[in-house]
């Protein structure tokens, strides 16, 4: 009698149990992003299978959670009637407008979003047929300030050495920022980022780009990157540096300079190709006037010239002998 008393037990507890958990689930969009200083939404709403009909809610319990699994601060809760919003001043509140038991959208609305924010969300909910709890993540983004950049020395002397500072602000989660000339060759490595983080969370960014004299461009892009790669936003400073000199590589040409340094080579080569021609023609005539004047002459003197020479002689000499007479 008394076992079957306690299965009977068991059984109850069991089916409770399932009923508790089965009928109620707490569903989440599983990241949220979140804008600084803006609002911000965490999104979750109450789900119940269709046999559960008017459910109601008695507890709900908003908490933020410093990792997944910890017991986390409430930050909004709604208890058997009445609201609990412990940092009401922050404001965290349900984002429908009049939220009741009744509405099982039971979204998080954050009104001015800080870097505080960001980081993992826990909603608990309990109704009358069943509870259920979900962890969700927000993500806040802050946007950089368009960079600054100067230069040390203020005013740039070829040939000597100076740095470029470029800065940007207000940024968040961590940036960076990268070199380029007007080329689009990127300088980033001859550069070194400064990183400072405000009381507010926010990210300030500094580079400095060392030039060496001698190797300077007239334009240098400094551009800020945010933590997924995207571009934010660029500035283009001038040196106020002449292009390079044509020994080195890269930098402006305009169009008169570049024909004067095409033009100038070619001249000089033609002149010498023409001159050797010329050599050329000349020593060919003076051989062909000595050969003329020296083969009768040999002729004369040997008597008998091999076959070899004589077939050799004659092939060559003949059509010369020809125009000349
Ligand atoms: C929940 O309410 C918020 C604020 O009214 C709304 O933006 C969101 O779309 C709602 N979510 C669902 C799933 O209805
Ligand atoms: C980075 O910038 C891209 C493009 O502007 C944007 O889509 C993305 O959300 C930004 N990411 C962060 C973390 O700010």
């Amino acid at each position: 009698m008394a076992s079957s008393g306690i299965l009977v037990f068991i059984f109850t507890v069991l089916c409770i149990c399932a009923v508790k958990s089965g009928f109620v689930k707490v569903e989440c969009k599983a990241e949220n992003v979140g804008h600084y200083g803006q609002q911000s939404l965490l999104e979750c709403v109450v789900k119940t299978i269709t046999d559960v009909t008017d459910p109601n809610i008695r507890m709900v319990a908003w908490k933020k959670l410093t990792s997944p699994e910890d017991e986390g601060d409430l930050v909004l809760g709604f208890n058997r009637g009445t609201l609990d919003e412990p940092r009401g001043q922050r404001g965290y509140r349900f984002a429908e407008p009049s939220w009741n038991e009744k509405n099982m959208n039971v979204s998080l609305l954050i009104t001015n979003t800080a870097v505080a924010d960001d980081g993992y969300y826990k909603c608990m909910v309990i109704t009358d047929s069943g509870d259920g709890s979900m962890v969700t993540t927000l993500k806040v983004q802050a946007r950089y300030s368009v960079p600054t950049v100067h230069s040390i020395p203020e005013k740039i002397v070829p040939n000597t050495e100076s740095t470029l500072v470029c800065e940007s602000r207000g940024g968040y989660p961590q940036g960076t920022i990268c070199w380029f000339d007007a080329e689009k060759h990127e300088w980033t490595k001859s550069a070194k980022m400064e990183v400072t983080q405000s009381d507010d969370g926010l990210f300030q960014l500094t580079s400095r780009l060392s030039l060496l004299g001698g190797s300077t461009f007239s334009k240098y892009i400094c551009a800020v990157f945010n933590a997924s790669g995207g571009k934010e936003d660029e500035k283009t400073f001038d040196t106020n540096i002449p292009p390079p000199p044509p020994s080195s590589q890269g930098g402006e040409r305009t169009a008169s300079a570049y024909t004067s340094k095409v033009v100038a080579p070619l001249v000089v080569i033609g002149s010498l190709i023409i001159g050797l021609l010329l050599l050329l023609l000349y020593k060919r005539r003076s051989q062909k006037a000595r050969r003329n004047s020296t083969a009768p002459l040999m002729d004369r003197r040997d008597a008998a010239p091999t076959d070899v020479e004589e077939g050799y002689n004659s092939h060559e000499d003949e059509p010369i002998n020809q125009a000349q007479s």
